[in-house]
């Protein structure tokens, strides 16, 4: 992407050795978490509990980049529940609030300076959230990749768990490092981080229009499983989500050519921890009004329990902003010196 960080083999090979793994992730607190956001991210967050240090944050800086409503602690305090709620465990990962921590702010300016207008011209998902409204978007929402570079770079996080709509803003981060190494001739100094998109449903599509992400925009609540939502909503939404006339078969490239079939045979191999080859194999010629039956059960004994631990949690919110301050302190240990070394890097003084 970048015509000045030239990747060297000695810069990438630097960093096995220098940088311990560490895992990095985040969600805005921004309207509904649905599925998408579940089975694209914090699903996958959970069995890396085991394999490496995790830190998961809730990124409030990045959710003032688009309109918001004054109610952002409670959404922040309710991304945090589902986090918790889905297997996170909070003493053993770091859990925190962005906005809590200094450092994500203060080395995003250092980054908006390293980073180039052409990379940031080139963001697929500024595009898209601007729209045809570029000229009246914040800055704020022009930088958010520059900002999400510093949230991970900040903690020298080295693996990022995402959905596949942030694969290039992963890059942008990539470049950002290395441009900030060769610049400042610290070859090493910032790792280069790795996406990590896992599973088969990196990108849950909307149950209205298997060509649009599920997203927490779409005006339509038919179009997402929110993860609050009842079971009676999961069935109604399930029940009404858009298919083809077509039963259910043929190869998998013939199901990926039909794509309300295709997203909803990848949410039942990924809520089922299987593979959709063998999902189409299970269902091979039956109707979709059956399957919609056992993917909405399937749902239900997922979601369920993850949403009643989520109301339970929600009604003890001090108990909530105990664990998000904990986790900032925890967070800002790790990232205050890497922060400082940067600012000696630079050169301030
Ligand atoms: P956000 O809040 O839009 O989404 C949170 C996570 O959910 C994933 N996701 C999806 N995965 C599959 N299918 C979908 N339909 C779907 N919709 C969302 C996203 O890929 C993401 O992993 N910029 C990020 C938040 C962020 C971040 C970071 C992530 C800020 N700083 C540092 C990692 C590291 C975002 O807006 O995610």
């Amino acid at each position: 992407m970048s015509d000045t960080a030239v990747q060297t083999p000695d810069s990438a090979l630097a960093q096995p050795a220098k940088h311990k793994p560490l895992v990095f992730s985040g969600v805005q607190p921004t309207g509904n978490l649905h599925l998408g956001n579940y089975l694209g991210a914090i699903r996958n967050w959970v069995p890396m509990q085991e394999e490496m240090p995790c830190i998961f944050c809730v990124v409030d800086m990045h959710a003032i980049t688009a309109s918001f409503e004054p109610d952002l602690a409670d959404k922040t305090r309710e991304i945090a529940a589902a986090y918790i709620a889905s297997g996170i465990d909070p003493e053993r990962s770091i859990v925190f609030a962005q906005s809590r921590v200094p450092a994500h702010a203060e080395l995003a300016w250092i980054f908006n300076c390293i980073a180039r207008i052409g990379w940031l011209d080139r963001m697929t998902q500024f595009k898209e959230k601007a729209g045809k409204n570029k000229e009246r978007s914040s800055a704020g929402l022009y930088v958010y990749p520059v900002l999400m570079a510093a949230d991970i770079l900040a903690y020298k996080a080295t693996h990022v768990p995402v959905g596949e709509d942030q694969k290039q803003h992963l890059e942008l981060a990539r470049d950002i490092a290395q441009k900030f190494n060769n610049d400042l001739n610290e070859p090493g100094w910032f790792p280069q981080p790795e996406p990590m998109i896992l599973g088969p449903t990196p990108r849950v599509m909307s149950l209205r229009d298997g060509k649009a992400k599920m997203s927490k925009s779409e005006p339509s609540d038919l179009s997402r499983i929110n993860l609050k939502d009842s079971n009676d909503e999961i069935a109604t939404k399930i029940r009404k989500a858009r298919t083809d006339p077509e039963p259910i078969g043929g190869s998998m490239a013939e199901i990926d050519a039909r794509p309300e079939a295709s997203n909803l045979i990848g949410i039942y191999a990924a809520l089922a921890g299987t593979e959709k080859e063998k999902v189409l194999a299970q269902f091979d010629g039956a109707q979709f009004s059956g399957f919609k039956n056992e993917l909405a059960e399937l749902l239900v004994s997922t979601i369920g329990p993850i949403r009643d631990r989520m109301d339970h949690m929600l009604k003890d919110k001090a108990e909530i902003d105990r664990i998000l301050s904990r986790g900032a302190e925890r967070a800002d240990a790790i990232a205050a010196p890497i922060l400082a070394e940067t600012k000696r890097i630079v050169g301030f003084l």
